[in-house]
Formats: structure tokens, C-alpha cells, sequence
């Protein structure tokens, strides 16, 4: 199924796309972006995509076919836009798009165990998996990776840092105490542990005891996935670089799907207001209830904007 991507009309909007400007699409996915900037940017516009999954790039290859002679394609991490706009030359740089996170096919198709849904999967959860995820080039380790060589306490602080799971300890010890006996291979090996310390503490014998609309494992797939890309420090060492390489006058585009994301996005970006930026957005953009009511995935994106001094 090919990605729907969210607050198409506002980013093109914000981004104040024209005929001739150069943009830089950090977050290609599934290119319904790319297509918008195309159209808008015509026939003597340039786009550069970037996206660390090979199949992204594959797949966007495709989509965006009849734009051939416009588009550039680096399969690499963001964190090193810097060294891209160097090596292909892509100046000026007139606006640039972050479109945090998954694409539908990624969690859903291409089985690296993102989705706690797909049981069979197993736990990889790297974007890209044999290139760079982090600003290191080290390529990183694996969910399976982590939990078998993290410790109590650094499983339940990674789970309560960034996934604010309540039962982080719990789940951690668990963890630790099944590893000894059976490696946590897949998604289904996890999602046990998870759902049998949640019926313990919550005194049930429900199969899966949802919590306010949540699955249980919910948080913690969402906490391991951001430690495994290193999600929060890419996204940190990106922004003043994406900054660095626009030309004046050009604007960057943050779209997140939780508070985390957000909080870093918005505090550098008020860091450095007056400095070399004017912000655009005073508060986030969210979506119509017409595209939450197509897209429920839009329900937690958040747009930020700012403008280059
Ligand atoms: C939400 S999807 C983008 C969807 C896209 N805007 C569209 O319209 O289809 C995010 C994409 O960013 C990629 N990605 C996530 N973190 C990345 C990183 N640090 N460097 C490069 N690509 C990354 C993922 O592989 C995924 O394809």
C-alpha cells in the first residue's frame, strides 16, 4: 500500500514553493511529497530526495518517473545533508522538508518488525538496514540487538525516556529473565512479555488488555524504534545543519508525530530566532478533520516552519 503523506497542501503552502526553486526532501518515503514539489517547483525547478531505506528510494525512483531530468536521489541518513548538498552540488538551496518517522510500507510490508502487529517479523527496526543510521557510520544495532545486550536499567530507562511506558522496570526484568532462557527473536517474542506483565499487574486474564485505546506494546516498539535510529540526536544534529545549507530566504519544513520530536524542534528553533531564522508557524499546523477523517495517521502531526535570515 503506498503512503499517504500528511499536510500535503500546508507544507506546499509554508515551503511558498515557485517555478525554478531548488528543494531538498529529506524524508522521500513513498514521494507523495516529491509530487506536490514537483509540480509546483515546474519544469525548471531541481528536487534532491533523500531517504536511508534502499527500498524508498527504489520505490520513489518509480512514482516520480516523468520528473527524471529534475530529480537526485542519495540514499543516506539526513544527518549528513551537510555532505550531500556538497557532493551533488545542489545549490541554492531554496526549501527543505523533515517528514519524521515510517512510511506505511516500512511498517507494514517490509518486515523489520516495526509494527508489533506482525507477529512472524523479526525485531530489526532500522530504517535502513545495512547502511549508517546514526551520525556515526557505524551501522547500529537491532531492537533484538539491544534487548539482548542492554541491561535492566538501560532497557526500563530507554522505555520510560522515550516511550513514557509506565511499567518500564517490570517490562525491563522481564526481559532480562527471558533472555536467559529463549532468544527475543521476533515481534511475537516481545509482545508476549509485554501483554504477560500487563495482565500481572492489571490482575487479568484478557489476551491483550488495551489501555485507553493503546495496545500494550505500543510505547515500548515506539521507544525501541527511536533508540535503534538514534531518532533524537540525528534529528538534533540535523536541524542547524539543514539551516546551514539554505540560502537566505529559504524555509525548512518539520513535520513530527510526538512530543519528543516536537519539544526538539521547537526549542531549537526558538534558540535561535532573531539569530539566523524568523519563525513562520507561532504554533504547530495540524490537519483538518477532513484529512484526520481520510488519513487517522495525520491525527498527531505536527508542522513547524521557520525562514532563514
Ligand atoms: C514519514 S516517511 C516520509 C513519507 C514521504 N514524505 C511521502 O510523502 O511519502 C519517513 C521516511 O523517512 C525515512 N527516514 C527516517 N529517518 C531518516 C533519516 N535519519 N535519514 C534518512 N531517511 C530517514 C524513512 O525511511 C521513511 O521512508
Amino acid at each position: 500500500m503506498r503512503h499517504a503523506a500528511v499536510l500535503v497542501d500546508e507544507v506546499i503552502e509554508m515551503l511558498r514553493l515557485e517555478e525554478g526553486m531548488h528543494i531538498i526532501d529529506c524524508t522521500l518515503g513513498d514521494a507523495g511529497h516529491a509530487e506536490k514539489i514537483l509540480e509546483s517547483i515546474g519544469e525548471t525547478g531541481k528536487y534532491l530526495g533523500i531517504d536511508v531505506d534502499p527500498e524508498a528510494i527504489v520505490r520513489a525512483k518509480h512514482f516520480l518517473h516523468t520528473y527524471r531530468t529534475q530529480t537526485l536521489f542519495a540514499r543516506d541518513n539526513f544527518v549528513h545533508i551537510k555532505k550531500i548538498v556538497k557532493g551533488t552540488g545542489f545549490s541554492p538551496v531554496n526549501g527543505i522538508l523533515l517528514d519524521l518517522g515510517w512510511s506505511t510500507p516500512q511498517f507494514e510490508e517490509r518486515g523489520r518488525g516495526f509494527s508489533f502487529l506482525q507477529s512472524d517479523e523479526p525485531l530489526d527496526m532500522r530504517f535502513g538496514s545495512d547502511v549508517a543510521n546514526s551520525s556515526s557510520d557505524v551501522p547500529s544495532k537491532t531492537a533484538a540487538d539491544i534487548l539482548h545486550t542492554h541491561s535492566a536499567d538501560q532497557l526500563a530507562q530507554i522505555f520510560a525516556d522515550y516511550g513514557e511506558e509506565k511499567w518500564s522496570k517490570e517490562i525491563a526484568q522481564d526481559i532480562v529473565l527471558c533472555r536467559e532462557k529463549k532468544a527475543i527473536a521476533t515481534v511475537e517474542d516481545l509482545v508476549e512479555i509485554i501483554l504477560q506483565v500487563y495482565r500481572r499487574i492489571l490482575k487479568t486474564d484478557k489476551d491483550v488488555p488495551w489501555i485507553g485505546g493503546l495496545h500494550p506494546a505500543t510505547k515500548v516498539f515506539q521507544a525501541l524504534r527511536i533508540t535503534v535510529n538514534n531518532e533524537l540526536h540525528v534529528l538534533e544534529k540535523t536541524l542547524p545543519d539543514a539551516i546551514d545549507v539554505l540560502a537566505p530566504k529559504g524555509r525548512l519544513a518539520v513535520i513530527t508525530f510526538h512530543s519528543l520530536e516536537d519539544r526538539i524542534v521547537k526549542h531549537y528553533f526558538k534558540s535561535q530566532t532573531k539569530k539566523n531564522i524568523h519563525i513562520i508557524t507561532k504554533k504547530p499546523i495540524m490537519c483538518s478533520k477532513e484529512e484526520y477523517d481520510r488519513n487517522p495517521r495525520a491525527r498527531s502531526a505536527k508542522l513547524r516552519v521557520i525562514e532563514k535570515i
